[in-house]
Formats: structure tokens, C-alpha cells, sequence
């Protein structure tokens, strides 16, 4: 493991990521499950995302997410919020552990925390997270209860950067899945999940190409504004 250093931009002190060059180095936040953070474990072992899990984050000391990486090999630690004073204390010492690892990109899987708009700062643009919807539609929890109350006929997954503003950060990328007549909250979720996995990773391959960057106009792919998200094909590519 690197040094501690100064910062949120450690991994700038080594050379650029990218095609040819190092893997992309990605640090992952879970509370739970894992399914996401082990389709890219997945991917990587596949050889088809050119990156490296520095480290996984929790919340949870029980998060199944955790087993999995340690399962990969992959550094794995929870800190529990009960033992910090507020949440900015608990992101304060959260992300000096996730600094020691110097990612390129943070990654929320499954994170189910807010996180405090002082450890966001300093790391704009390098931070996103995957929601199970079609933000702007149904934010917060229960996404797909939501889908199904209000009878839409599509839904799906976003990936997006990460602001205080909770699941309304930039959109980076979309998968759109319908809505069956017969679905129930469990059909309609496993529907979506299913393709929550190669959207991350999809998305994951722009960003370890460098293709992705976020500034004050918004969300830029190779460095054309976006102006609505990616969405990604039934053949796992971006349309
Ligand atoms: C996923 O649906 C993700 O979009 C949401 O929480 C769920 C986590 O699943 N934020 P897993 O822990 O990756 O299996």
C-alpha cells in the first residue's frame, strides 16, 4: 500500500492510466451484496476492464461485498459510523483510508450512505455512483416499488457522478429495461440488475481509457459535451 500523502489527488503521482499504460486503479464503496463489485472483480479477471480494486470500502462489517473481495484478494475494511461523532467525522477518516490507496475513481456499488458534501469537494468529478433507475426518475430507495406504483412501462440503471445533491449528480450513462405486466418488485429488480452489471462496467472501461471527464460545463465523452447520457445497447456497448 502507498504512503498516506496530502490529499484526494495521490494517484496523480503516477503515470496516466489508460490503454498500454497501468491499470486504471478504482476503490470501491459497498454496504451489502457485492453483485456490482463483482462484476468488475469479474471484469478484470476476464481481462476486459484494464483497471485494479485498490481497496473496498464499508459501512457494514457484514456486507457480503466485503467476503467477495477478500475472496479476490482485494485490501477490504469496514469502519462502523457509530464510532464517529457526525457523518462529516466518519467521511473524514473513510476517505483518509481511501486517499492511502490513491484511486483514480471512487465507486459507490451498492454504497448506501449519503456522503457529506465537505469529503465530496475536494473530489468532484471522481466520484460516481450506480442507481437503480432512470434518474431523474425515482431517486432514494425502493426504486423499483417506485417504478411499478407509478405504471411505467420502462426503467433501468444510471450511472452518474456523485454531488451533495442526493442520486442528481451529472448522468453519465444508461441501460433502459421494460416493465412486464406480470412484474413484481423482486421480477422487475432482478431484471435490472442483471443489467446494472456490464452498464458499471461499461461505463468503467470510458473512464479507465480516460474518455470521461467532469468540469463546471458538465459531463464531457472524448471531450463532446454530453447532453443526455450514453445509453448502452443490448449488445453491451454504447449507442
Ligand atoms: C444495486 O441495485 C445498486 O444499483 C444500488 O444498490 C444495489 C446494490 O447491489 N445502489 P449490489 O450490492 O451491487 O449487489
Amino acid at each position: 500500500m502507498r504512503p498516506r500523502g496530502t490529499g484526494a489527488r495521490e494517484s496523480s503521482d503516477l503515470p496516466a492510466p489508460g490503454a498500454g499504460c497501468r491499470p486504471y486503479r478504482l476503490a470501491v464503496l459497498v454496504s451489502g451484496r457485492g453483485s456490482n463489485l463483482q462484476a468488475i472483480l469479474d471484469a478484470i479477471a476476464a481481462g476486459t476492464l484494464h483497471a485494479i480494486v485498490v481497496g473496498v470500502f464499508s459501512d457494514r462489517a457484514e456486507a457480503q461485498a466485503l467476503q467477495r473481495a477478500r475472496a479476490a484478494g482485494v485490501h477490504a475494511e469496514a469502519l462502523s459510523p457509530r464510532d464517529f461523532p457526525s457523518r462529516a467525522a466518519f467521511d473524514q477518516a473513510l476517505f483518509a483510508r481511501i486517499d492511502a490507496v490513491a484511486p483514480d475513481l471512487i465507486v459507490c456499488a451498492g454504497y448506501m450512505r449519503l456522503i457529506d458534501a465537505t469529503a465530496l469537494a475536494p473530489r468532484a468529478g471522481r466520484i460516481i455512483n450506480i442507481h437503480p433507475s432512470l434518474l431523474p426518475a425515482f431517486k432514494g430507495l425502493h426504486t423499483h416499488r417506485q417504478a411499478l406504483r407509478a405504471g411505467v412501462r420502462e426503467h433501468g440503471a444510471s450511472v452518474h457522478f456523485v454531488t451533495p445533491d442526493l442520486d442528481g449528480g451529472p448522468l453519465i450513462a444508461q441501460v433502459r429495461v421494460p416493465v412486464e405486466p406480470c412484474d413484481s418488485e423482486a421480477s422487475l429488480a432482478a431484471r435490472v440488475l442483471a443489467r446494472e452489471h456490464p452498464l458499471l462496467v461499461a461505463s468503467l472501461r470510458l473512464f479507465a481509457a480516460a474518455r470521461v471527464t467532469l468540469d463546471e460545463d458538465g459531463v464531457h465523452v472524448d471531450a463532446h459535451a454530453l447532453t443526455a447520457a450514453l445509453q448502452l445497447s443490448c449488445n453491451d456497448a454504447f449507442a
